[in-house]
């Protein structure tokens, strides 16, 4: 595992930007696993910038997400969907029928989460994945306790996970305690992971990732046994390592 300690956010986005680059100039056709959150939103700014700026093409590209709330549809404004959409999707030159995120809506769950293992695999495989990282140390709803050989399933989310995102809810809005998430096995799987965290609030967590033992208590830790996997943090996040 490598890890890279930047200054600021704007250096670790530009860092992550840089691998995404690389991975398109090596394959145009690549397959991104992709991940929401307030912490790849600068990271998004930069690559839609890079596309408009002609340094890159998302054209030939395929991009799944980590996961999606159960219960809301796409056009949910606190979807998944809906924040990939506004946030990347409709500025980039991806091809809608390219950009998958499990679904929220669908009426038998455990088949979609079948049938999204299979569409990664009929795909290729993920060739970058990129992850954002939750206190608890959570990669897309795999909280802690969560089977490294766990594959895209149903995972309820931890009590302290439905409060650190509520803030993203109006009272009369109801959170979903449920998700559909890729599993650890199915991010391991990816060719190369990208984490990136940013700010002191996640500085325990990226500790637990980088030094601690590898254990399901902490479900990023599992990225130390990942042949291409590289923690990108900036000075805040790196804290307490
Ligand atoms: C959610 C997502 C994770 C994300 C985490 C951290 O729970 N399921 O994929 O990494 O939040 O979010 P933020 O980047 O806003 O701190």
């Amino acid at each position: 595992m490598k890890v890279v300690i930047l200054d600021t956010p704007t250096q670790v986005a530009d860092y992550a930007a840089e691998l995404f680059q690389q991975q398109l100039q090596h394959k145009p056709a690549s397959v991104f696993g992709l991940a929401t959150g307030s912490t790849p939103l600068k990271l998004y700014r930069e690559l839609i910038k890079r596309q408009h700026g002609g340094l890159i093409s998302f054209n030939q590209a395929q991009s799944f997400n980590l996961d999606e709330y159960l219960g809301l549809a796409a056009t949910h404004p606190h979807s998944y969907s809906y924040f990939m959409q506004q946030e990347l999707f409709d500025h980039i030159d991806i091809q809608a029928s390219n950009t998958h995120v499990p679904p929220g809506d669908a009426p038998d769950p455990e088949a979609a989460c079948a049938q999204y293992e299979r569409a990664i695999e009929a795909a290729g495989g993920i060739d970058l994945q990129l992850l954002g990282i939750g206190r608890n140390g959570h990669i897309g709803f795999n909280e802690p306790g969560s089977a490294f050989s766990s594959r895209t399933r149903v995972a309820k989310l931890s009590p302290e996970t439905m409060r650190d995102n509520a803030r993203f809810f109006s009272q009369d809005q109801r959170q979903p305690e449920l998700s559909i998430t890729m599993g650890i096995a199915t991010i391991m799987a990816a060719r190369q992971v990208i984490l990136l965290a940013t700010g002191d609030n996640k500085a325990e967590a990226v500790q637990a990732t980088v030094d601690g033992p590898m254990s399901v208590d902490c479900p990023a830790s599992v990225l130390q046994s990942h042949p291409a996997a590289t923690v990108i943090v900036d000075q805040a996040a790196a804290l307490l390592n």
